[in-house]
């Protein structure tokens, strides 16, 4: 009897980076090749790799060593295959995808990332190829999993600063406004605002109008609470050309007052070490798609569901987006506690 064939596994990361990206490589690489006698390529900087056929040979030796890194080792890219660009001449670029991966003897892709990320994977399905998604981002926005990893990492380095702000928003009896990341997406905002007990949240899911937050601010001083942290998502309504912190701040000072200062985290939301609860969740998801391929399940992108391993098909999660629901037990937690989500 003729020995079956060991799977050649392909892995790219796409998209903006987050923690825990280093740690989904090396437990899809760890458990492929220990587990499963696999060959692992990785593609460099997200898609953009798999059409120039730029990789790397992943063996064990290049998995050690990087469960706690930031970034990817693999770079990532916004690259979208799929989307005809003015600058791409005549480069068919799903057919380069294809001729490539029948070129390095791919038995399954995997893609690592958000939405879009999810999108493309669904697509190269399409043209015929294996495909697994694993799904990450800070904004913890794609559907049909309960959580991405890079979240919690999000969070905690949203939640030590707005703590850093408590202090020096007491002393100086100022309102100090703290934009977080997360697209369309309030999590970052709804969570961090939690964990670091903030008096006013604003998410792109709950309509807020100024005056409602104004009058927050100026109750919390006439209550001789003297300071106010303000949270608020990148992603909520504000006039044209504006960022969300500096017209809340804008407003509050114009309208109440209240000295206001505005912080934008922004990208240090995205670099550095995962926490060990993304360590554990990027583990568990790559080591999972290794192991869906082992038994020849593609198409689907791994999940997590009531904290259990998952699949899902790509072509349900294609297209479709995670918010918060404005009646999330988080969001009534809040309000039930006295916070604002501008809308009262
Ligand atoms: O999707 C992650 C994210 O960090 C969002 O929160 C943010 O809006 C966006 O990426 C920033 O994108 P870029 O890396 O292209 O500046």
């Amino acid at each position: 009897m003729s020995e079956k064939k060991a799977k050649r596994i392909g892995i790219l990361t796409a998209g903006g980076d987050c923690p825990g990206l280093n740690a989904a490589i090396r437990g899809i690489g760890k458990t492929a090749i220990v587990n499963h006698g696999m060959e692992v390529l990785g593609f460099v900087s997200g898609y953009t790799g798999l059409i120039h056929l730029e990789y790397v040979e992943l063996k064990e030796q290049q998995l050690s060593g990087i469960l706690t890194l930031g970034g990817t080792i693999l770079g990532t890219s916004r690259e979208k295959p799929f989307k005809i660009s003015q600058t791409d001449g005549n480069i068919n670029k799903p057919e380069l995808i294809k001729e490539n991966y029948d070129k390095l003897g791919l038995d399954c892709l995997i893609c690592i990332g958000g939405n879009g990320t999810m999108k493309t994977a669904a697509k190269i399905a399409e043209l015929g190829l294996n495909v697994v998604g694993i799904p990450k981002t800070i904004d913890n926005d794609v559907w049909g999993t309960d959580i991405t990893f890079g979240f919690d990492s999000a969070v905690a380095i949203a939640t030590e600063a707005i703590d850093r702000l408590h202090t020096t928003a007491n002393s100086h009896q100022r309102a100090m406004i703290i934009e977080v990341m997360g697209h369309d997406a309030g999590w970052i905002a709804l969570y961090a605002g939690m964990a670091g007990g903030g008096d006013i949240i604003l998410i792109p899911e709950i309509e807020f109008n100024i005056r409602s937050v104004c009058k927050k601010i100026e109750k919390r001083f006439e209550e001789k609470k003297p300071y106010s942290i303000v949270v608020v998502a990148e992603g909520i309504k504000v006039p044209e050309n504006k960022h969300a912190a500096s017209y809340i701040a804008e407003c509050i000072t114009n309208y109440t007052g209240v000295e206001a200062r505005e912080t934008r985290l922004g990208y240090l939301q995205r670099g550095g070490s995962p926490t060990a609860m993304d360590r554990i969740l990027a583990t568990r998801y790559g080591a999972y798609a290794a192991e869906i391929i082992a038994r020849g399940e593609y198409n689907v992108m791994v999940a997590l569901r009531d904290n259990k391993l998952a699949t899902i098909p790509l072509s349900e999660v294609e297209g479709k987006l995670n918010l918060v629901n404005p009646h999330h037990p988080l969001v009534k937690k809040c309000r039930s506690m006295g916070v604002s989500f501008g809308d009262e």
